[in-house]
């Protein structure tokens, strides 16, 4: 198993450094190499995805990220600004699927600005389609105008074939989570009353539902989506959304579940070959501190095993160990409560595992 590490900037170096200690406790046979991504790649070679650290993610089974980010980078040409080199590894390794798991840890359900009774049992599953919408559409960019003014244009556009093989995903997730006495549930996210792309985008998951009798399909307006989320999270399964609704939505539903810093996620090509990586940011603000939480980078080495893989079983002993380690009341800032003992990033990590 050959895995790429990509630590990234503010905080990414120090929740992966957790993640990978995780990792080699588990004793597997993997190898790992470092390589620079976002503004840690520009400053190496002037590039936020440098060519060497592309050639080995394609030549990896897998890719472990941290974070991309930096306010210090701002100010550079978009092209070399952290976030294209994410945009561009997504893009060149195909990883299409994205899947962002909002899960609520009952040790947590205080540390949600939600109420206990509304957020207790949460378990839903984001999958957010990551290469195509108004993220990768052409025409782009800015420019002036006849008359001197400026004009922005971003176009959002999917073609059926994309619009399918995120549908089959989350179809399929649907069916594997799907409960004895449970029907397996999809929900479908769009704004197809107004936006002919997602018009499309509805049309297609009906086809698709087809092929799919066990799985009920409904679907739902991203505004109406956002608010139920609030409302009544536990109504949703599966969600299956575009790329920019499926971004937004996501950050939604981790903060349901106490903190950002919780939540793990899986992009995927079509062979299942994946990068995982927090769902959350690089957090400037906190690097080098050693306040962050690792778990979420914990849970997405999980994911790894898991997808990528085929180790259920290892995956399962990494998310039993961060239930257990969060059981014994340790706990990073961002989750702390009264009468927990609070940990930095490296303690999280030697708890988690202590825990195995
Ligand atoms: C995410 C992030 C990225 C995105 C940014 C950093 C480009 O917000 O992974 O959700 O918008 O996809
Ligand atoms: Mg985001």
């Amino acid at each position: 198993m050959k895995l790429a590490i990509l630590p990234g900037d503010g905080i990414g170096p120090e929740i992966v450094a957790q993640a990978v200690k995780v990792l080699k406790a588990l004793n597997l046979n993997m190898t790992m190499t470092e390589a620079p991504i976002g503004g840690a790649g520009y400053e190496a070679s002037g590039d936020p995805l440098p060519d060497a650290t592309l050639q080995l993610a394609l030549d990896s089974d897998a890719v472990l990220l941290g974070a991309v980010g930096d306010w210090k980078y701002d100010k550079l040409e978009r092209h070399l600004r952290p976030e294209r080199g994410l945009l561009r590894i997504r893009k060149a390794l195909n990883l299409f699927a994205n899947l962002r798991p909002a899960l609520l840890y009952p040790e947590l359900a205080g540390a949600s600005t939600l109420k206990p009774e509304v957020v207790s049992g949460l378990d839903i599953m984001i999958v957010r389609e990551l290469t195509g919408d108004i993220y990768f559409g052409q025409p782009r960019g800015i420019s002036t105008l006849p008359n001197g003014e400026r004009e922005g244009i971003n176009t959002m556009r999917y073609c059926e074939s994309e619009i399918r093989r995120i549908g089959r995903v989350a179809f399929d997730i649907a069916m594997k989570r799907r409960q004895p006495g449970q029907k397996a549930k999809v929900c479908s996210v769009d704004k197809a009353n107004v936006l002919e792309t997602t018009e499309l985008w509805r049309q297609v998951m009906i086809e698709l539902s087809a092929e799919y009798p066990e799985v009920e399909l409904s679907h739902m307006y991203v505004d109406n989506a956002a608010m139920q989320l609030i409302r009544a999270p536990k109504q949703f399964d599966v969600m299956v959304t575009g790329n920019i609704f499926g971004d937004i939505l996501s950050d939604e539903a981790s903060m349901l579940t106490g903190s950002i810093g919780m939540l793990p996620s899986a992009s995927l090509d079509e062979n299942n070959k994946g990068m995982y990586e927090p769902s959350h940011g690089s957090a400037p603000d906190i690097a080098g501190k050693n306040i962050a939480n690792p778990l979420a980078t914990i849970l997405s080495a999980a994911m790894m095993l898991r997808y990528t893989f085929n180790d259920e079983s290892n995956a399962l002993r990494i998310e039993n160990a961060v239930k257990k380690a969060l059981a014994q009341g340790y706990r990073t800032a961002d989750i702390a409560t009264d009468g927990c003992k609070q940990v930095g990033c490296s303690e999280m990590g030697d708890a988690v595992v202590a825990a195995l």
